[in-house]
């Protein structure tokens, strides 16, 4: 969940790492700090609070020296304080830890430590890693980080720096991602590529159980038996400019990937076989959250384009129940981040069950994308904001595809194909369309800013976009909010209705419209506030809700890529009025590392 940069090179590490930090910010925001090595040792600066905070901190009292690492802290353990922010330090000052993940035999390694004489000073099961390397026998940094790690139970992402060592960071993963990026006579490590892509495109990503060694010339992987490997050098394919608040949400590039004539589409990456397609009996969908939402919609598209039976599984539920594994399950792990645990974990689960495993991910080369056999990436670009928006609709997106894929393969027939592969083809515009009800949307908001409460109402593929709905509002507005099937609300939710309720109907001009009006004529005689989100065109809602938002007509099975737009842009502005900080809402963190 938090963020980790290291540098080292010629040049000043403190702007760099602050510079890094800021790209990381979205993985945690509760407290930050660095350590830079120079001529005097170790010096660090950390604090509670943002990243910006500590460049203040920085630019008051400057920190000189070509060696450092830095943190943003997402608080698991102990909370967020200064004393708890990383980097920590061993007893003798000489060592500076950051860390990412959890250590989950942290009391035992506390106690052992104190009974050994060390001093610990935090609440958090970090520094118990910085006292062990402390300890730890070996002729080198890396000798000793890898006998520490000998006793830790737990995940772990970390980069240490040793006062002993100057110009040398080392870095180890288990669990949690670490990539180095590779410069001209200057090397990085990171949670992610985003702290370092301005600085280069090369990475390397590391694998569990990898060490590396980073100095200025260059660098060095040892693997878990401290046998040096030769990884593979990957090449990032986006731009920092996509990092910035002034990039444009990319749409899914359509193109490329549907044959018009065919009525099909390309998946390179897919690794399925027509004759694998037709053997899966059965797909399990893994995921947590909006991922999960896009999957509850997915199980809509593929039973529906392929005829396959779908269902859709919380991941972390799924990874501790012993699930009935079939023959010919395929199992899909949904992930925007694509480092999920409990979603990484379902997909290992399912894998040691005898399942094939794909991976629907955003960020490339992310642990589960690496993992599983085969696979769709979103290309929606990097994302900053931790609420999840233009991934969830790439995600839906991607399982259109796939259910497309899937179905071609088992018998849907070549005109049903070409039918809707032109209506997906036609989405970009219509999404850009969606988009221009911004204004009338932020009017909507100032009405409802204020309500304590609002329930949202769909049926059938729409019932997973006010499952969405909800969640983004109660995410980054702390407004409370519940997603419901619209039919399912007279079995209780009802009770909730009354003249300051607001409920908002997803309802498109679908097979299911007219059961979602009867749904809402129980809503309206009960006194509720209705909005709905509905097609252009359609009338039948006049006299009925009390607010309209409309979104551009296409085939029923895609509505929920442009209802679910309104919904997202309605909790941003209701976020924005109530003063809420949209992009880094509290407690939460753009990628779930832990369990
Ligand atoms: C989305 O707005 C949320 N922040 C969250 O539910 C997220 O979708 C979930 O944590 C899963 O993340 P993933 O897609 O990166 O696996």
């Amino acid at each position: 969940m938090c963020g980790i940069v290291g540098y080292v090179g010629p040049r000043e590490a403190a702007p760099i790492l602050l510079q890094g930090l800021a790209r990381l910010e979205y993985r945690g925001y509760d407290s930050a700090g660095l350590a830079v090595l120079n001529g005097h040792g170790l010096e660090t600066r950390k604090l509670a609070g943002r990243v910006a905070a500590l460049g203040d901190a920085l630019a008051r009292e400057p920190l000189a020296g070509a060696c450092g690492i830095a943190h943003t802290r997402w608080a698991t353990h102990g909370a967020p304080t200064a004393r708890n922010a990383h980097p920590h330090g061993d007893c003798a000052g000489t060592l500076a830890l950051v860390h990412n993940g959890i250590i989950e035999n942290a009391d035992v390694l506390r106690a052992y430590l104190a009974r050994a004489g060390h001093q610990l000073v935090t609440d958090t099961d970090t520094e118990t890693l910085v006292h062990l390397i402390e300890d730890a026998p070996g002729d080198t940094l890396e000798e000793r980080v890898r006998a520490a790690l000998q006793h830790v139970v737990g995940t772990y992402g970390l980069a240490v720096l040793s006062a002993g060592e100057p110009g040398k960071i080392v870095a180890a993963r288990r669990g949690s991602p670490v990539l180095l990026g590779v410069g001209d006579g200057e090397q990085f490590v990171a949670s992610d590529a985003s702290a370092v892509v301005a600085h280069t495109r090369s990475v390397v990503y590391l694998e569990d159980g990898d060490i590396a060694v980073l100095t200025r010339d260059g660098y060095r992987v040892l693997d878990e038996q401290a046998r040096e490997r030769q990884p593979q050098v990957d090449a990032v394919d986006w731009d920092v400019g996509d990092l910035e608040l002034g990039g444009f949400a990319h749409f899914m590039p359509l193109r490329g990937r549907l044959l018009q004539e065919e009525g099909d589409v390309r998946l390179g990456g897919l690794n399925l076989p027509a004759d694998q397609c037709g053997r899966v009996r059965r797909i399990v969908i893994l995921a947590c959250g909006t991922s999960w939402h896009a999957g509850l919609v997915g199980r809509h598209l593929i039973e529906e384009l392929a005829g396959i039976p779908v269902e859709v599984e919380y991941a972390s539920e799924y990874r501790y129940r012993r699930a009935v594994q079939p023959p010919g399950t395929l199992a899909v792990a949904i992930s925007q981040s694509g480092e999920t645990a409990d979603t990484l974990e379902a997909l290992r689960t399912a894998r040691a069950a005898g399942s094939r495993v794909l991976g629907i991910v955003n960020v490339v080369g992310s642990t589960i994308a690496r993992e599983a056999d085969g696979g769709i990436y979103l290309h929606a670009g990097p994302e900053i904001g931790v609420a999840s928006t233009k991934a969830f609709t790439s995600q839906l997106v991607a399982l259109t595809l796939l259910g497309l894929y899937l179905g071609r393969r088992r018998g849907l027939d070549a005109a049903a194909g070409r039918a809707l592969v032109e209506q997906l083809d036609a989405l970009p515009d219509l999404v850009a369309q969606a988009l221009t009800a911004e204004e009338e949307v932020d009017e909507l908001a100032a009405r409802f800013a204020h309500a304590p409460n609002a329930l949202y109402l769909g049926r059938g593929v729409n019932y997973p976009v006010a499952l969405e709905g909800a969640l983004k509002l109660k995410e980054i507005s702390y407004v409370h909010a519940e997603g419901y099937p619209a039919a399912e609300m007279k079995h209780g939710p009802i009770a909730l209705i009354d003249e300051n309720m607001p409920v908002v109907f997803v309802a498109p001009r679908d097979p299911v419209f007219s059961k979602v009006v009867s749904n809402m004529q129980e809503v309206k005689a009960r006194g509720g506030r209705l909005i709905a989100v509905t097609t252009q065109g359609n009338d039948d809602l006049r006299g009925l809700v009390d607010h309209e938002l409309r979104v551009p007509v296409t085939a029923p099975l895609l509505t929920p890529v442009l209802t679910v737009i309104p919904l997202q842009l309605l909790a941003y502005h209701i976020a924005a009025r109530r003063g809420c900080d949209v992009d880094r809402p509290r407690n939460l963190a753009k990628s779930v590392t832990v369990e």
